[in-house]
């Protein structure tokens, strides 16, 4: 397939779990573009992992580097294909950046759907258990369905059907093209 290129940064959004980085790498593999992960990033820049970060600076102080990430990667001058945080979604600092410099894709996952997507729970401080999961997705679903601009129902389906569903959302948006366009 050719190249093809975004005309507006991707932002994917979702409850842990949701399949946000699996199905963004897989997108940038079929398109050719490239794609970031904003935990990643973060913990490359801070040089500490998410756990360390929570337990030295809290929530907040987690919040504050998310909030800097964030504005860095929106500003890039290169479309991304961008996988946030489940948490991003908090700040309404962040919802106006998401909805102001991007177009963002949220896939929706219930969280026992989330839980058992997630292989190693030690690298989510917020996740403790199923019940407290299912209420911080009942509480954060009207902050993802406020900055959505396309909504994916991630159910049982696999990272490659994913991909290619958000890939035809894109492309019926204007956001996906062909490269020479
Ligand atoms: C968080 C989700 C995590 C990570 C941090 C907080 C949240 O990212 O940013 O543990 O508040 O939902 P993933 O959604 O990639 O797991």
């Amino acid at each position: 397939m050719s190249a093809m290129k975004l005309t507006r940064p991707v932002f994917f959004v979702g409850f842990m779990g949701a399949g946000k980085t699996s199905v963004s790498r897989k997108l940038a593999r079929i398109t050719g573009g490239a794609c970031v992960d904003m935990d990643t990033y973060l913990v490359r820049r801070q040089d500490m992992t998410i756990p360390e970060i929570f337990e030295k600076y809290g929530e907040d102080g987690f919040r504050d580097i998310e909030t800097d990430v964030l504005k860095e990667l929106a500003e890039k001058p290169d479309c991304l294909l961008i996988s946030c945080g489940g948490g991003i979604v908090k700040r309404p600092e962040n919802r106006e950046i998401l909805k102001q410099h991007g177009f963002v894709v949220f896939l929706f996952a219930t969280a026992d759907e989330a839980r058992a997507r997630i292989n190693d729970l030690s690298s989510r401080p917020l996740f403790n258990d199923i019940e407290s999961a299912r209420a911080m997705v009942a509480e954060r679903m009207p902050l993802y369905e406020e900055v959505a601009d396309v909504t994916i129902q991630t159910g049982s389906k696999g990272v490659g059907a994913l991909a290619y569903e958000v890939k035809a959302a894109l492309e019926r948006e204007g956001i996906l093209v062909p490269a020479e366009a």
